[in-house]
């Protein structure tokens, strides 16, 4: 898969589906940003079609990580695709693929969510530009989990794009399993580790190689493991005007429910009626 020329031709077509998109305007309905502690990101355009600034936490001494889903109405999350459960073009190319992703280094996604086209990125150039005002380059690391190793890096997109640095966290099992197309791709690293702190290891390895801030973008299992290991500041969530995908999928599957701290409410009206976003703290568990 995927040369130079496949890969910008991949690109034209991301960035001309998110430029043809028209954004409604948002109401701010909640607004409890001066109770805490956050930094805001975006420019004056992102402030204008947001209704104000979008905020995410400090980071400290760990990536600051942010989860972002797309729910149903009835609360479901799972789905082939995501668009199908009707939170529409505003969530998914102003929230999803842009606002959520503006200031991160790295986008995290779980084996599971992985499909072939699989590349993440921000694509409107208003966007884009408020990426490139930080200092960041245009896309962002492609951050892989995979315990087992059974991701099929010959076929899926992020894996082959040479200028994007790819990690794969892995145990050491998974590691071998990955051996033969890791080896043939140096610009994809795993970070391996095992037993019950794995993730937080990797979180520390991924802070020392420049990776500050990290949007997971799921799916529930990968962003349950964030939550439950205290390693998720954020959530930004967006819950469709309808009810749909697979019955009672939650984005959280763990058995300890984070405690949530609502920051902002935000709707708009869309195609199928009223889209809600919200932007929630989390608290670490004691
Ligand atoms: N509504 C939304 O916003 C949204 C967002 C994303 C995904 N989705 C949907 O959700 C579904 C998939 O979600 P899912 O919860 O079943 O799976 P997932 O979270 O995408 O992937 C689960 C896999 O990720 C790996 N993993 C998770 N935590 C790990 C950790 N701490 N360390 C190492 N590896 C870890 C494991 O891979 P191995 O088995 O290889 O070890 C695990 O089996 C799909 O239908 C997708 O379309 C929806």
């Amino acid at each position: 898969m995927s040369g130079n020329r496949e890969f910008a031709a991949f690109c034209g077509r991301k960035t001309a589906i998110a430029s043809a998109a028209l954004f409604p305007p948002f109401k701010t309905v909640i607004n409890r940003a001066p109770h805490f502690s956050l930094s805001a990101i975006g420019d004056a355009w992102c402030h204008e079609r947001f209704d104000g600034p979008f905020w995410t936490s400090a980071v400290v001494d760990c990536p600051a990580v942010s989860i972002v889903f797309v729910q149903s109405r009835d609360g479901n999350t799972v789905t082939d695709d995501p668009s199908s459960l009707g939170a529409g073009e505003t969530d998914a190319h102003l929230i999803y693929e842009g606002l959520s992703r503006i200031a991160v280094d790295g986008v995290v996604v779980g084996a599971s969510t992985l499909h072939a086209e699989s590349f993440f990125s921000v694509w409107r150039r208003e966007l884009v530009d408020a990426r490139i005002a930080r200092g960041l380059p245009v896309h962002p690391a492609q951050i892989v989990l995979t315990r087992e190793g059974r991701v099929d890096v010959d076929h899926t997109r992020l894996f082959h794009v040479r200028d994007v640095p790819v990690y794969v966290l892995t145990s050491r099992a998974g590691r071998e399993r990955l051996a033969r197309p890791l080896h043939a791709r140096p610009w994809v690293q795993a970070i391996v580790a095992d037993g019950q702190d794995a993730l937080e290891q990797q979180m520390h390895e991924l802070f020392t190689r420049g990776q500050h801030r990290i949007s997971c973008i799921g799916g529930r299992l990968t962003a349950s493991s964030f939550v439950d290991a205290g390693l998720a500041h954020d959530l930004y969530l967006t819950t469709s005007p309808r009810d749909g995908g697979s019955p009672r999928t939650p984005w959280y599957v763990g058995n300890r429910p984070p405690s949530l701290e609502r920051v902002l409410a935000k709707t708009w009206e869309d195609i199928e009626g009223v889209v809600r976003f919200e932007h929630f703290v989390l608290q670490r568990p004691a």
